[in-house]
């Protein structure tokens, strides 16, 4: 991987900015290290730029630019991808480039309409699947990427020097400037960005890996994160992985919540006896107090997921149907499900739980439920003794 290094190989160089300013990304993913938006810009006998920013960052954006192109002028501006993230100073810089022509998918012209009432006056080449745009020594040529993860998304192959221009996908949460802050490796934060971000998109992330194998690839640049330089095969594996919705890594993952403690000491005392009886890794999170999307990235990390909560208004505390929701949204699917229930007098929370999962695609719901009448008890633990059995198997 490359950090903050502008030159990618001859003519190829990296523009993109740092926003380590931001707390959300996209209003709701919370980004401790910031966040990169990558641009690219490609100077050979024609100079093409690939992508521009979010319009927080476009005075820093234009200067890197200006600093890059040494005075020339851009002939192309490709459109990737038209989310504001990416899109956000089109605008400046057509202003600024009144000779420059934009490239981009026939469904990115509606949308930059749309979003920021642009008129192209005849300077849009629309380019469709396995278009070049010939640029010198350099030639891209287009692959279309719908829905991962907006309709109009397209990647770009440069077949001189092996680079995939692969818009949002393989993107990592974090700027770029603070990678070295980021201990727990690549995987992580990019794990937590694809399923929260394109985890619903599985098959058209498959559809783009296929398309994809036709190239040798030697560099990915995508969107956010940093360049991938080296060991392209593990990337491209990893994402078939997360991709076909296959577990990452065999473990068993408890996310739990509680009104009064009770739950939690449940869900804690399992993973305990876990921990105790064998070597099977155990991840327990409280959706309530940790990053609810990082519970997202481990509910599809691990093979196996128990979900503890208690009964609430004779239905699910509120916070766990929040988070099936979001599993249920990003396409959860294939996992065996351990179910752990509170409720003082009726509880509900089990049968709740169990019809959110019956709403999705091949979940094994792990049986008995485990119920809870208020508080642990000997015999609480006799039941989670017996469910910790099964689920190590
Ligand atoms: Fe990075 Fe889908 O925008």
């Amino acid at each position: 991987m490359s950090m903050v290094n502008n030159f990618i190989s001859e003519g190829v160089y990296y523009i993109g900015v740092d926003d380590v300013d931001i707390k959300l990304f996209e209003g709701q993913y919370e980004v401790p290290l910031g966040m990169s938006y990558n641009s690219y810009a490609i100077l050979d006998d024609k100079i093409a730029v690939l992508d521009t920013v979010d319009a927080r960052k476009s005075d820093e954006w234009m200067k890197n630019l200006d600093d890059c192109l040494g005075g020339r002028k851009p002939d192309y501006l490709v459109i990737h991808h038209v989310e504001p993230d990416h899109s956000g100073t089109v605008r400046a810089f057509m202003e600024k480039y009144a000779d420059c022509t934009i490239v981009c998918s026939q469904k990115a012209v509606g949308m930059l309409e749309n979003l920021y009432e642009l008129r192209f006056d005849g300077r849009v080449q629309i380019v469709k699947e396995g278009d070049t745009l010939s640029l010198g020594s350099h030639e891209l040529s287009f692959v279309m990427a719908p829905m991962i993860h907006w309709p109009e998304v397209m990647v770009s192959y440069d077949k001189k020097d092996k680079i995939l221009f692969s818009a949002d996908a393989f993107g990592k949460f974090g700027a770029l400037s603070r990678e070295d802050e980021d201990d727990e490796g690549w995987a992580c934060e990019a794990r937590r960005y694809y399923f929260n971000i394109c985890g619903k998109y599985g098959a058209m992330v498959q559809n783009l890996l296929k398309k994809a194998s036709a190239f040798d690839i030697s560099v990915i640049c995508p969107l956010h994160g940093p360049v991938l330089t080296d060991n392209i095969s593990y990337y491209l594996g990893i994402y078939n992985t997360w991709s076909k919705y296959e577990p990452e890594d065999k473990g068993i993952f408890i996310a739990y919540c509680s009104l009064h403690g009770n739950t939690a000491t449940a869900a804690n005392k399992l993973a305990e006896i876990i921990r105790e009886m064998s070597d099977v890794k155990v991840s327990v999170a409280d959706i309530v107090d940790d990053d609810i999307h990082e519970a997202v990235e481990d509910a599809f990390r691990y093979d196996r997921m128990v979900l503890a909560a208690p009964t609430y208004d004779g239905d699910l505390m509120p916070v766990m149907a929040d988070f099936l929701n979001l599993l249920k949204v990003k396409a959860y699917q294939n996992r065996k499900v351990a179910l752990i229930e509170n409720g003082s007098w009726a509880p509900m929370a089990g049968k709740k739980m169990r019809e959110s999962l019956g709403s999705m695609k091949n979940i094994t719901v792990v049986e008995p439920v485990v119920t809870i009448m208020s508080s642990v008890k000997d015999s609480t633990i006799q039941d989670l003794r017996k469910l910790a059995e099964t689920l190590i198997g």
